[in-house]
C-alpha cells in the first residue's frame, strides 16, 4: 500500500492573481525563491511519489519546462564552477522521479481534472496536491498522511479547524473521531454556508485516495459552481469505502489569495537560512 504516484491540477486560469498571471501559469508564482509548484512537487516526493502526473492547460509550458533538464544553463554553470547552483537548478528533479502531462481541454473542475489523470493512476492509490495550498510541516504533511495511509489502508483527507465564516470556501467533513488525528468520516459537503454546514473541519489541498473514487467522480452530476467536484466523488466514494480526516501537523497558507501568498513568502523569508536574519532586521525599521 504505498502511494506512489500524485495528480497536481494546474490547468486552472490564475484570474485572482491578474496580470501576474496574464502570460505565466500561478504555479510559477516564487515564493521567496521557488515556485509555488516545486513545494507541492517536493512534498510529494518526500512522502515517497516518484511518478508526478500534472493536468495542464493551455499556457502552461513554464510548468513543463521547470521541471525538464535546462541544458544551455546548465553548461554555463558548469563552465563557469558555479557548482551550487548547478546542484539547485539539477535538484529540481531527481533522476528518480518521473513527470507526466496530461491536458484537461476544459475547465469543468477539480474533480474532472482529477478524472484527467485516471489513465495514468490506474488501479493504484494516488495522491492529489493543490499547490495553491503551501503546507508547511515536520515531517511535510503528505508523509504525514502517508503514514497514516499505511496503517489505515483507506483514503485519508487532510483537514484543518476553519473559521465559522469561511466554511464556503472549503469541502466540509464531519464523522467520528478515532484518535486525536483522525476521524472517519461520514459526511462531506463541497463550500456549505455557515448555517449548514456538518462542522467546521476543512480540507486543505492535499488528499490520499483509492482509484475507486474515479468511477464515483465520472458518476456525479455537476456541483457547486456548475462544475465536477473532487468533493461530490469523495462523497460517492464514502458509500462503499471507509475514509478518514486527517488533522494534519502543520501550517497552511492559501497561496490562491493575496493575502495567503504575502504572508507565506514573509514567513518563509524570515525562515530562509540565508535571508532569514538581514530580513527580520529589515522588518524592525518598518516600525509598523
Ligand atoms: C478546492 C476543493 C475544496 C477544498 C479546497 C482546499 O476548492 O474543492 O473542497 O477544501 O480546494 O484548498 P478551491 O480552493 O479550488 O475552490
Amino acid at each position: 500500500m504505498k502511494v506512489s504516484k500524485a495528480i497536481f491540477p494546474v490547468a486552472g486560469l490564475g484570474t485572482r492573481f491578474l496580470p501576474a498571471t496574464k502570460a505565466q501559469p500561478k504555479e510559477m508564482l516564487p515564493i521567496v525563491d521557488k515556485p509555488l509548484i516545486q513545494y507541492a512537487v517536493e512534498e510529494a516526493y518526500a512522502a515517497g511519489v516518484r511518478e508526478m502526473i500534472f493536468v495542464t492547460g493551455r499556457h502552461k509550458r513554464p510548468i513543463e519546462d521547470h521541471f525538464d533538464m535546462t541544458f544551455e544553463l546548465e553548461v554555463a554553470l558548469e563552465q563557469a564552477a558555479k557548482h551550487d547552483l548547478l546542484d539547485v537548478v539539477r535538484s529540481v528533479k531527481p533522476d528518480d522521479m518521473e513527470c507526466i502531462y496530461v491536458r484537461q481541454a476544459q475547465a469543468l473542475g477539480l474533480g474532472h481534472a482529477v478524472l484527467c489523470g485516471q489513465r495514468l493512476v490506474g488501479n493504484d492509490p494516488f495522491a492529489v496536491l493543490l499547490a495553491d495550498d503551501l503546507m508547511i510541516g515536520e515531517p511535510p504533511v503528505l508523509a504525514q498522511m502517508a503514514e497514516a495511509f499505511r496503517e489505515w489502508r483507506a483514503s485519508i483527507l487532510a483537514v484543518q479547524e476553519v473559521p465559522a465564516e469561511h466554511t464556503r470556501r472549503y469541502g466540509i467533513v464531519a464523522g467520528t473521531p478515532v484518535n486525536d488525528r483522525m476521524i472517519d468520516v461520514q459526511r462531506i459537503v463541497e463550500k456549505p454556508a455557515p448555517e449548514v454546514a456538518p462542522s467546521r473541519l476543512g480540507v486543505a489541498g492535499r488528499y490520499i485516495l483509492t482509484p475507486g473514487v474515479f468511477h464515483e467522480i465520472a458518476n456525479q452530476p455537476r456541483g457547486v459552481g456548475g462544475e465536477i467536484q473532487l468533493t461530490d466523488g469523495i462523497a460517492g466514494l464514502l458509500r462503499r469505502e471507509k475514509v478518514f480526516a486527517y488533522r494534519y501537523e502543520g501550517k497552511r497558507y492559501d497561496c490562491g489569495s493575496k493575502e495567503g501568498f504575502l504572508q507565506a513568502n514573509v514567513e518563509l523569508a524570515l525562515a530562509h537560512p540565508q535571508l532569514g536574519a538581514g530580513f527580520r532586521d529589515y522588518l524592525k525599521t518598518l516600525a509598523l
